[in-house]
């Protein structure tokens, strides 16, 4: 039996080297951990278990005979975060890049049939040359294999991605089609072609950084929802993130304890500026309202103008949208609509109540926005808002005009408990510009038009910048003190836990991609 014992041992240690001692070193060296290393740090300590250890590849192409690797690049299993099973599979670089191909690529699918089957969250930790040349088509098909199943999982099991080394070409549209992705800042970066193609097809000169790093998803494309300066708080944060879900959309997001207190906010009567043009930092409004420290920003440098992120209010998981006055007047533009939009779709999905601010001048005007399709756009904001079924609170804090008030989560499209604060102006557009094209004849004929203008600006203001207009049909519920605002989210929270809200019978919407 000894020697039974003794050949599993050899193999064990083995596969437990990955690439060897001098790879190993290598990745440290670029300021890389192990994939084994991730794994340990983002798991609970002792908790993961491996599947798959053993798995070699199949091919002799191009010398790969002699290039057999137990576990084929892959580290596969299940484990847990504080305690909640969880599923990961972890590339490592040091054997042949961490490239993918048909065996790799089954492990990783094996995990994520698994997760379906359990009902629990998959993170893949990604770092990898992608597909494995030497073995062709079968690398292609693997790729296939895993975009088909984080199709058929969304919606179904949370799927995190995060990034923490090179991922290109085909590779980069498994981490686009899960719900998060996570880049480290200097060394990982995505994109469908690197800068030797870019440079042969468009001449651009181009770094991988610039290309595709970890700053360029954060602020340009938006392809990264978090960057980290380094990997342990990547895991860190990942950690973190998991904290605010639940591990299937059968589940309930987990509650954290609360001791009800004083929940009024003085310090929100205070906030919103006397003169309604100046802006003012939602965050400072967001952070009053939510419990201590509870929060966690998503795409926190993409389309600042709009600020979307998880918190929690008396214990409970809540996504906050919101306007950002501070950054554009807090205006919908493409950017801020799909951020809000995905972000809105993945609460619904996953039971987290939606809770939203507003304070929305409009749509950006203009050309560039018109041209690259704000209507397509800013439409997948009012589709998400209308399709979610989960318990959904508004506040409205200041500007409300226009389709943007109809967009963000108005009662119109679907909203339980709409609040505004007593500096709301609910309108079609601001004073200026109504009295502008309204009383424009009475303006010109007028011996001082000027003061004709203001006088008619002050009679419109009187009239619709206010909450009361809304009130009075009931598009509000309640006209509130802005102190008041989390008592009374917390109260509506409570009154809303056992919502009930089916969509009509279809095999899916058609939203405007
Ligand atoms: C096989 C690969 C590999 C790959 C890297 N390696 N990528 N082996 N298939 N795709 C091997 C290298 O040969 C090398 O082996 C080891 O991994 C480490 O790679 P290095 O080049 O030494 O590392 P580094 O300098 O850090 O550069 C990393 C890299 C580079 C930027 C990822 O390796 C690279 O450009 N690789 C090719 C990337 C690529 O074109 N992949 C295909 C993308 S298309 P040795 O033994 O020499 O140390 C794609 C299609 C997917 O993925 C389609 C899905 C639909």
């Amino acid at each position: 039996m000894k020697e039974h014992f003794d050949t599993l041992d050899t193999r064990t240690a083995q596969a437990l080297l990955g690439g060897g001692a001098d790879r190993i070193a290598a990745q440290h060296k670029k300021g890389k951990l192990t994939a084994r290393e991730r794994v340990d740090l983002l798991l609970d300590e002792g908790s993961f278990q491996e599947i798959g250890q053993l798995v070699t590849h199949r091919s002799d192409n191009f010398g790969l005979a002699d290039q057999k690797f137990l576990g084929d690049g892959v580290v596969t299993g299940y484990g847990t975060i504080d305690g909640r099973l969880m599923y990961v599979f972890s590339q490592d670089f040091t054997v042949l890049g961490g490239s993918l191909a048909e065996a790799h690529a089954a492990k990783i699918c094996r995990i994520m049939d698994l997760a379906m089957q359990n009902g629990a969250p998959v993170i893949g930790l990604n770092d990898s040359g992608g597909a494995r040349i030497q073995e062709g088509v079968v690398s292609l098909a693997g790729y296939a294999d895993i975009f088909y199943r984080n199709v058929r999982s969304s919606g179904v099991v949370p799927q995190i991605s995060a990034i923490l080394g090179p991922c290109a070409g085909g590779a980069v549209y498994s981490p686009a089609l899960t719900d998060f992705v996570m880049m480290v800042e200097g060394t990982s970066y995505m994109f469908v072609t690197g800068p030797n193609v870019v440079k042969t097809v468009t001449h651009e000169e181009v770094t991988s950084e610039d290309l595709g790093g970890a700053g360029t998803h954060a602020t340009k494309s938006g392809v990264a929802h978090f960057t980290a300066p380094n990997e342990l708080d990547a895991i860190r944060q990942l950690r973190q993130l998991i904290s605010y879900i639940p591990s299937n959309c059968e589940e309930e997001p987990p509650v954290f304890l609360f001791t009800p207190g004083d929940e009024s906010r003085p310090a929100l009567d205070t906030i919103i500026p006397d003169n309604p043009n100046q802006p003012y930092d939602i965050r400072e409004v967001l952070n009053a309202v939510i419990d201590p420290d509870s929060s966690m920003e998503v795409h926190a440098e993409f389309a600042r103008n709009m600020v979307v992120g998880f918190a929690r209010v008396a214990g409970r998981t809540v996504g906050c949208v919101a306007n950002q006055p501070a950054n554009l007047a807090g205006v919908l533009d493409i950017d801020a609509s799909t951020k809000a939009a995905r972000f809105v779709r993945f609460c619904d999905a996953f039971n987290i109540p939606l809770l939203v601010f507003v304070d929305v001048p409009g749509f950006l005007p203009g050309t560039d926005q018109e041209w690259r399709g704000i209507i397509n756009h800013g439409a997948k904001l009012l589709y998400a808002f209308s399709e979610a079924t989960v318990p959904r609170i508004t506040v409205i804090t200041r500007k409300a005009y226009g389709g943007a008030y109809d967009v963000m989560n108005s009662k119109h499209i679907g909203a339980d408990m709409n609040f505004a604060w007593p500096s709301a102006e609910i309108a079609v557009m601001g004073a200026k510009g109504a009295a502008e094209i309204i009383f424009k004849g009475e303006i010109a004929k007028a011996s001082d038009p000027a003061a004709k203008w203001q006088e008619k600006e002050a009679e419109y203001k009187e009239q619709f910048a206010n909450p009361y207009e809304a009130a009075a049909r009931g598009f509000v519920d309640e006209v509130i003190r802005p102190s008041q605002t989390r008592e009374k989210i917390i109260a509506a929270l409570d009154m809303l836990r056992n919502k009930v809200h089916t969509l009509p019978k279809k095999k899916h919407g058609n939203i405007p991609l």
